[in-house]
């Protein structure tokens, strides 16, 4: 709406000059839309190629709101002819004409121009001068990688799916409360905090041996969240349906596809409400997205079908359609058992499952999305409701082809005794999570949660195999260069 009223904007001046230009122009995506063969006006973007041809230049310009670009037409009697044709790929200019219909085929529409504004050459080492580079390598420029194709549509994408998060959540009532970064609580109870002081720690205060946090900043040691859930849940426990939606941190030494030590995690949490109520909401959510990606990122999702993931645009709204089979963990591993493969990890009652276990219970198995629920008690957090058999717990991951779980989640224990007994038996301290306990013990009711992961959920989305390539700057064990 904005981008379309700031085009009708410049769609009314006829002023040249170079004001114009960084005030009031339109993009390149809602000129597409919405602009009339006569139109005068602005656009701005970066050089993706330039070719002249006896007097006549083409230049293919794209400003990131799209895959494609505009074609502008220069001919020599411009006075910037000259200046312009000597400029390279990936230089910034401003364009301004009189959009006309294109004689030649690859386009409907070109940008006649009459005056061009250079606001950046480039030096002759310009890395994105190839039209494909491989991913590994743009991972290595990840300052540049918004210029190429698949990064403009990955991020493009990424920002439409976070709004669609916050719609989805506004239309079902939910209140998005903000939980904190640096926190004191390791939720998942498995060590994976990156610490936060401002202790010199070259020459730490120390008492008996050990550091002494009490002369830390916060008197105790801190680290960055793992997950919002614990804090949500006291939320929930006044507002009643909440969600977070922010960077999650695990210093989890995993060098995969599926890991990052900084991602984006949301996590809904849902009072007066079990696991299948949870298990619902989850699959709803998905769909939800499904069909939003499918119809308002309908450029981006042409483009992966083709370059990414052939299939991905059938794929996904098949998606949107299906029913998310349920599983309880006991059946995934007689599954898993019977399977005619040999897997790389152990399939036991009572082991966790692994992504190679995950992605053959969804690929092979089902052939697509299943919840998996009531997983033992020993392998999940201290915080899932203990079910009646006294050895599975009320959880549930979701698992998808290609990237294994997605969406972990539980109902979580809300009898203040199995709690207490639990962390007792887990060894994890009931004074430091105080706080946590007191939630039930005024007025507590069933309730449940889950955590899903942004990047993976945009991977299964896109069809984009890494981790590192759907987060604009990924921090894995050694890499926060960018
Ligand atoms: O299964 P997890 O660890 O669940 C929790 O943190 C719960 N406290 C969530 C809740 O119930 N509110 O993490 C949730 C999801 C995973 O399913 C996965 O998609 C993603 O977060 N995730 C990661 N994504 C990228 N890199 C990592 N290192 C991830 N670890 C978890
Ligand atoms: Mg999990």
């Amino acid at each position: 709406m904005w981008q379309q009223e700031y085009g009708v904007l410049s769609l009314k001046t006829d002023v040249i000059g170079t004001e114009v230009y960084l005030s009031n122009y339109i993009k390149i995506a809602s000129l597409l839309q919405t602009a009339q063969i006569g139109n005068n006006l602005t656009v701005n973007g970066w050089i993706r190629s330039l070719r002249v041809n006896k007097g006549v230049a083409f230049i293919s310009l794209n400003d990131g709101s799209t895959v494609g670009g505009l074609q502008i037409v220069m001919e020599s009697p411009l006075p910037e002819y000259d200046e312009v044709c000597r400029l390279g790929t990936g230089s910034a200019i401003g364009v301004y004409g009189e959009l006309v219909e294109s004689p030649a085929a690859g386009q409907s529409v070109e940008l006649r121009a009459e005056k061009i504004t250079i606001y950046g050459g480039v030096d002759g080492n310009y890395p994105l001068q190839k039209k494909h580079h491989s991913f590994e390598f743009l991972r290595s420029i990840a300052h540049l990688r918004p210029r190429a194709n698949t990064f403009g549509a990955v991020f493009r994408t990424r920002s439409a799916l976070s709004f669609a998060i916050h719609r989805f959540f506004r239309e079902r009532e939910f209140v998005y409360v903000h939980t904190p970064i640096i926190t004191a609580n390791d939720c998942e109870g498995a060590g994976e905090l990156f610490r936060v002081t401002t202790l010199d720690m070259a020459d730490p205060p120390r008492v008996q041996g050990s550091v002494d946090y009490s002369s830390d900043f916060f008197s105790q040691p801190t680290g960055l969240t793992v997950s919002g859930q614990l804090e949500g849940e006291l939320l929930a426990m006044g507002l009643s349906s909440v969600y977070t939606f922010g960077p999650t941190f695990r210093a989890e030494n995993s060098n995969t596809s599926r890991h990052a030590a900084e991602f984006w995690m949301v996590e809904p949490e849902i009072a007066f409400a079990d696991l299948s109520d949870n298990a619902d909401l989850a699959e709803d959510f998905i769909k939800y997205l499904c069909r939003f990606v499918l119809d308002e990122c309908a450029g981006d999702m042409a483009f992966f079908d083709k370059q990414i993931e052939p299939g991905l645009i059938q794929r996904v709204g098949t998606l949107a359609q299906s029913n998310f089979v349920r599983m309880d963990y006991s059946e995934a591993i007689d599954r898993l058992l019977k399977a005619p493969v040999t897997f790389k990890y152990p399939v036991e009652w009572g082991l966790d499952l692994q992504t190679e276990h995950e992605r053959y219970l969804a690929e092979q198995v089902v052939g697509g999305p299943l919840f998996v629920l009531n997983y033992p008690k020993d392998i999940k957090a201290f915080y899932m409701r203990q079910n009646d058999d006294g050895r599975t717990v009320a959880a549930m991951d979701l698992l998808v082809p290609k990237v294994g779980e997605i969406i972990g989640g539980s109902q979580r224990e809300e009898r203040l005794d199995y709690l207490e007994n639990r962390m007792d038996q887990m060894g994890i301290s009931t004074r430091s999570l105080s706080w946590y306990l007191d939630s039930r013990r005024w007025g507590c009711c069933p309730h449940a949660g889950f955590g899903l992961g942004f990047e993976r959920l945009i991977m299964y989305l896109t069809g984009m195999e890494n981790i590192r390539d759907v987060i604009p700057f990924p921090r894995t064990p050694g890499h926060a260069e960018f």
